[in-house]
């Protein structure tokens, strides 16, 4: 469950404009009151060539599922996409206040709204979904799959970011996620050497999901 707002601190995202971005944690609460590593990564790659060095997202539309703190899609939002930024209805009040906190560097748009995966699908289409360690949870990897696929156009481009973790039963979630992935999509990971050159790491992943053809 998030905290309420008062206690936080704040991370600074320099972006390659060198606007500086500032996403506020919570000092205490749940594991997205704070911008986890993938996050980073994640931020950083959508302003990599690959995206044009963001150029790409202008007027995009865009999901983040699982955004905690709201970093990735707030990124977007600043260089220019249209995003939806959903979590846990606990986390909304978080993911608001960086918006708010953001809204002067903001070029495109961005909204938080509640989205549990599995239950709740918000009805758009979307060029792009973004999700940073989002596969964490045992008994959420199948609902986690459902709510990529529930929000997936044939040639809506899923960006997933995580971090590889050989502990307790985390390797086991990450092969029971991807099985269920590759049974609905196409997946290509992209080489470390295309990640954002500071903001990159041996462990942390980016995988690129489309639908499989029928
Ligand atoms: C490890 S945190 C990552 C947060 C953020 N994406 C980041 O990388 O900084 C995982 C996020 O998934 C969200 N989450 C967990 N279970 C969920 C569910 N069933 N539906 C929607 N979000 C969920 C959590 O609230 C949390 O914000």
């Amino acid at each position: 469950m998030a905290a309420p707002l008062q206690n936080t601190f704040v991370r600074e995202i320099e972006t390659n404009t060198d606007e500086v971005l500032c996403i506020h944690q919570l000092e205490v609460g749940d594991v997205g009151c704070v911008v986890w590593d993938a996050a980073l990564v994640l931020s950083k790659y959508i302003e990599t060539p690959d995206f044009k060095n963001g150029e790409l997202l202008k007027g995009k539309k865009i999901l983040e599922l699982g955004a905690g703190t709201g970093c990735v899609g707030i990124i977007a939002a600043y260089l220019g996409a249209e995003v939806t930024i959903t979590d846990l209805p606990d986390f909304v009040p978080l993911i608001e206040m960086n918006i708010d906190k953001n809204k002067s560097a903001i070029k495109g748009s961005a909204r938080a709204q509640p989205l549990t995966w599995g239950q709740d699908t918000i009805a758009d289409y979307y060029h792009y979904i973004l999700l940073a360690d989002c596969i964490y949870y045992e008994e959420s990897i199948e609902p986690l799959v459902k709510a990529i696929i529930d929000h997936c156009r044939e040639d809506t481009e899923v960006f997933c970011c995580y971090e590889e973790r050989t502990t307790g039963n985390k390797p086991q979630l990450q092969r029971k996620f991807f099985q269920l992935i590759c049974e609905n999509f196409d997946t290509e990971e992209i080489p470390l050497e295309r990640h954002d050159s500071l903001f990159r790491s041996e462990d942390i992943h980016i995988y690129k999901f489309v639908r499989k053809k029928s």
